[in-house]
């Protein structure tokens, strides 16, 4: 079983937008369940504007880590857990059982100082992690905005592994939450989807890489800016 965190003491980064599209991209193919870690419950918000419970999630107030258990006894494939914007206990038992913490970040010199913290704690706990440009200016005549290489140029020098795509500002993405849908569900053939669907498959290149069962090379995790 994969556990994904999605983590990052800076509020509105997108961690509760990126644990629900990609929840949503996954739910079709395999067993999958969501924990709502943040009391705030954006990602619970959700899921009842969706209304199937599928996939289904559960709250965590304290610890995920029973959770987490009962669900690899039921044999769910993956995890996806959205946590609250600072570094209280309940993250930290978050990150303790991730395979792979996602650090959403918007490209703003705040923000990319604020994954500090974050990517202390992933280190402290050795695992394995990536940060997520979010929330970007779209890319024009094929080059990225000059503000998100500002932004990998400085978390270059925290020498914190940058996955190489971009989630750009992007309305659908809204849309679709707004309708309880990810975004492959409200527009598939879309710019935003065919990120989304991108970012999923370095997270699963990733997990493979991490379980010994692929190469790591280029994959997020290990990727510097
Ligand atoms: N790529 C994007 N394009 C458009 N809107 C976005 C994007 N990413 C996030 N948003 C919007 O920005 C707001 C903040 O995002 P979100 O709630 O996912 O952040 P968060 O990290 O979960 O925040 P918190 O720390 O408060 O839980 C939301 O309204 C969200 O839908
Ligand atoms: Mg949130």
């Amino acid at each position: 079983m994969n556990v994904i965190v999605f983590a990052s003491r800076k509020g509105g980064s997108g961690k509760s937008t990126l644990a629900a599209h990609l929840a949503a991209q996954i739910k079709a193919t395999k067993p999958c369940l969501l924990i709502d870690a943040d009391p705030q419950g954006s990602l619970t918000l959700w899921h009842k504007l969706r209304g199937t419970n599928e996939p289904p999630i559960k709250a965590a107030i304290n610890s995920v880590t029973g959770i987490v258990a009962a669900a690899r006894r039921d044999g769910v494939e993956w995890v996806l857990i959205d946590t609250p914007p600072n570094t209280s206990a309940v993250v930290e038992d978050a990150i303790k059982n991730a395979t792979m913490v996602i650090i959403p970040a918007r490209p703003g010199v705040f923000d990319v100082n604020a994954v500090q913290e974050t990517i202390q704690t992933c280190r402290a706990a050795r695992k394995p992690y990536a940060v997520v440009l979010n929330g970007a200016p779209a890319r024009r005549d094929d080059a990225e905005s000059p503000i998100v290489t500002i932004a990998r140029e400085a978390l270059a020098k925290f020498r914190a592994p940058v996955w190489g795509g971009q989630i750009t500002n992007r309305a659908d993405l809204l849309m679709a939450l707004g309708h309880g849908e990810g975004v492959r569900e409200y527009y598939a053939e879309g710019r935003a989807a065919a990120e989304i669907a991108r970012l999923w498959a370095a997270i699963e290149r990733s997990v493979k890489a991490i379980r010994g069962s692929a190469s790591a090379n280029g994959t997020m995790h290990k990727q510097a800016a």
